[in-house]
């Protein structure tokens, strides 16, 4: 399986950093944040990985990665023309992806666990959708899912009351399908193509299933989670 990450946007919830740096290479103790999603993908054994980013931003990613094989993987880039939401940057992904099922992953998305468990679960499932789950204190931040007993009910994006403080984090594994199902989607209120609003429609149909994290997962997109990221690596590497 191919890996997507996504790295475009402006990384607005964190200026002045992001101002001339892209968000995702800020650092997170002794790496720069985006070798952690790649790191994870390796890790789970995808090696084939595109990066896409907005405009401006690739040639940061570019001198700093290269052709990836440093970090043991073989990296592709491509943009994102405008930032419209996580579905409509997964969109770049459809000529890379040929015709293929992908795994998705936010670059700015710290995981302790490996994720080959999730990506083989997925493949005997053989067709939908698989999104990672984990529980926080603060889901009003995040997508949130409302779980059955042995399935997800709903997903509502930064909900004003979560219904559960189960999250789905940013990792999410799609059939080949999924080029077509983000055609189907609607802008929303915010002006964008919403990664929930994709998950809902695999939800609707009834092929996406759950992936309950067992370690630490880290959204390292505001000052207090990149803070929080670096002193859970940093205590981490000195163990
Ligand atoms: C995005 C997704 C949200 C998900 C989160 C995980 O939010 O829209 O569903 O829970 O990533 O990091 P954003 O970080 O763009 O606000």
């Amino acid at each position: 399986m191919k890996g997507v990450i996504i790295a475009g946007g402006k990384g607005t919830r964190l200026y002045p950093l992001t101002k001339v740096v892209n968000k995702n290479i800020l650092q997170v103790y002794d790496k720069p944040l985006i070798y952690y999603p790649i790191l994870t993908l390796r890790d789970a054994g995808i090696k084939d990985i595109l990066l896409i980013s907005g405009p401006g931003h690739a040639g940061q990613f570019l001198d700093l990665l290269g052709s990836g094989k440093e970090l043991g993987v073989d990296l592709s880039y491509d943009i994102q023309e405008e930032p419209k939401g996580v579905a409509h940057c997964i969109a770049v992904a459809e000529d890379f992806a040929d015709k293929g099922p992908i795994a998705v992953i936010l670059g700015d998305n710290i995981y302790e666990d490996n994720l080959k468990e999730a990506i083989d679960d997925f493949k005997k499932q053989g067709k939908g959708a698989k999104v990672a789950l984990k529980q926080v204190h603060d889901p009003e931040r995040f997508g949130v899912a409302e779980l059955g007993k042995d399935k997800i009910v709903s997903i509502v994006e930064k909900p004003k009351k979560p219904k559960s403080n189960w999250i789905v984090v940013g990792f999410y594994l799609y059939d080949n399908r999924v080029f077509d199902v983000i055609r189907t989607l609607k802008l929303s209120d915010r002006g964008e193509y919403e990664i929930t609003d994709l998950n809902n429609k695999y939800l609707k149909e009834g092929t996406l299933t759950g992936y309950k994290l067992k370690g630490e997962w880290i959204d390292a997109g505001t000052f207090d989670s990149l803070l929080r990221a670096n002193k859970f690596i940093a205590e981490k590497a000195k163990k």
